[in-house]
Order: structure tokens, then sequence, then C-alpha cells
């Protein structure tokens, strides 16, 4: 089943805050017109935001690789305005902060000194209840380019895949490239086989998750063998556990993974996925 989503009442765009159905950018922005835009979404915990820093850094990032110039240092106060605009001081939210190239006529090229279009609003996100979440997982081709360490609002492989997904009733993809699984439509995957998790190494073909990295810490912290090493389509009757992470998805069990014609994979334990969790909850709730 779809959640329904609303619209913020306000957004932030290129110095305003605007009723929402009062923003307007050009017909001719290059994120209208070709994806050419960086985006990210972090998370605020009770108004808090976690790992600020870290979603700051990696946009920065996206926006060197992509040549945008941009600083993103004043972004942080609009964070924590937009918040407290949308009175989620004391609850559970999420940024979501979009950076087009600009408005320019239209060339394959980069436009001379294009004005960033920038776009930020905060929304309510229900942090609370992943615990008590047990994912269907649809086994999709991985479709992307070569770049997914870019975060591009250029999504229309990751919605294809999570279309086909919802529309057969799962809740999340695993994507696979050249019989490997990279990682999910939104969020990152963890395998766990043998007592060790495995994960699919940074790098061209996934987006370095920030929650994933802070699984990974979690798991040096807590003495249990990790490996960026990609796990093969082949390897799923070897793993006990899947589980998969992200901003808004946070830690989730994977139940099971399907293709389109029959089960792949049947959750056989959960230790070490609810072990994390319990891990994570301290972490995001101190
Ligand atoms: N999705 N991989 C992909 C392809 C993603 O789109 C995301 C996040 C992740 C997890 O990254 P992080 O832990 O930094 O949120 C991995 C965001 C939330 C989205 O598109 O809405």
């Amino acid at each position: 089943m779809n959640p329904k989503k609303n619209y913020p009442e306000e957004v932030y765009l290129n110095g305003k805050w605007l009723k929402h159905d009062q923003a307007f950018v050009s017909v001719f922005d290059r994120g209208f017109m070709f994806g050419d835009g960086i985006y990210e979404v972090t998370p605020f915990y009770n108004g808090i935001p976690f790992k600020l820093k870290e979603h700051l850094e990696r946009l920065q990032y996206c926006l060197k690789e992509v040549q945008i110039e941009f600083d993103v240092a004043p972004l942080e106060k609009l964070m924590l305005e937009a918040v407290s605009r949308a009175g989620l001081s004391k609850s559970d939210a999420a940024v979501y902060i979009q950076i087009s190239r600009g408005t320019a006529p239209r060339t394959h090229f980069y436009p001379e000194n294009p004005t960033p279009t920038i776009l930020l609003y905060s929304f309510p996100v229900n942090l609370e209840n992943f615990k008590n979440r047990q994912w269907k997982v649809l086994v999709s081709k991985d479709k992307r380019w070569q770049r997914c360490d870019i975060k591009t609002t250029a999504l229309m492989a990751n919605i294809m895949a999570n279309e086909e997904a919802v529309s057969l009733e799962f809740e999340e993809n695993l994507l696979v490239r050249k019989g490997y699984f990279t990682e999910a439509s939104h969020s990152s995957a963890f395998f766990v086989k043998y007592k060790t998790i495995y994960t699919h190494p940074e790098g061209p073909h996934i987006l370095s998750g920030v929650t994933r990295k802070q699984i990974i810490l979690l798991c040096q912290n807590l003495g249990i063998k990790v490996k960026e090493k990609a796990v093969h389509l082949d390897e799923l009757v070897e793993v006990d556990e899947i589980f998969l992470t992200g901003t808004t998805t946070q830690v989730v069990k994977v139940a099971s993974v399907h293709s389109r014609e029959k089960e792949l994979f049947r959750a056989k334990k959960n230790h070490i996925t609810t072990l994390l969790q319990n891990e994570f909850i301290k972490l995001t709730r101190p």
C-alpha cells in the first residue's frame, strides 16, 4: 500500500520562504530539463539532526563532481530553520535539499556561470517503528549509470525499479549488476553470511550511504566482522540475514527476496540485524 504523501506547507526557494503552491522554477531550469541537479535527505530525531556534517559533506562532494559551484556551509542554518518553521522541532522529520545547476538556454554542455537553484524543505517522517518492519524485496536489474556515488535527482532507473516492486506489492528492490548485488533502489544493502557482514564496496556502483557508514562503524565497535565485498546472486543460499539501511529506511529486516517468478531467499535468523537495530536506536536517540 502506498502511503499518502502531502506537500510541505512552505519551502525555501532561492533565498525566500514560500507557500508550496507559490514556489516556481523556470521551464529552462536544468533540473527540470535534464535532471541536472543534486539532492540530499537528512534525518532529524526529535528535532535533532543526525550526521548533518556527513550529509552536507556528501552534498558538497557531489556538487564538486558535477561542477556545480555552490558552498553548502550556509545550508545548516536553513535546515534548522526549515524544521522549526514546519513545527517539527520536537518530532521526527527530514530535510530535503535540491540544488540544480540553474536556468540557462538548453545545451548539453555546462552553461557559463549559471546561478544554482536551491530548494529546501522539511517534512515529517515516522522514524519510530522500523524494528517492526519485515520487507519483501524484488530482485531487479541495476539499470543505473556508472556514477551511482553521485546523488543526482535524475533517478529514472531507480524509480522504474521501485515502481515495478511496489506495483507487485514488494517494499523495495535489490539491484543486481553483472550477477552481484549493488544496493537497493533507495537504500543500502547488507548480507550476513557465516556471522560476517557483506556489503558492496564504495565506488561508482553504489551511493556512499551515511547510514551504511554508521552501521559499519557500529559493527567495528561491536567486533562484528564486515567485508566490503559484493555478494553474488548464487551466494544467497548461504546468506542468513539481509538488511537495508538509509536515512528514512533506518535499519530494516528483509524477510524474503524474490524474482518475478519465485522466492530466492527467506530469512533464517535475525540476530545480527536485531542487535544492530538496537545499537542504531542508542545512536539516534541517545
Ligand atoms: N535515499 N542508496 C541509494 C540509491 C539511496 O537513494 C539512498 C538514500 C541510500 C541510503 O543512503 P543514506 O543512508 O545516506 O540515506 C542508498 C534517500 C533517502 C532518498 O532518495 O530519499
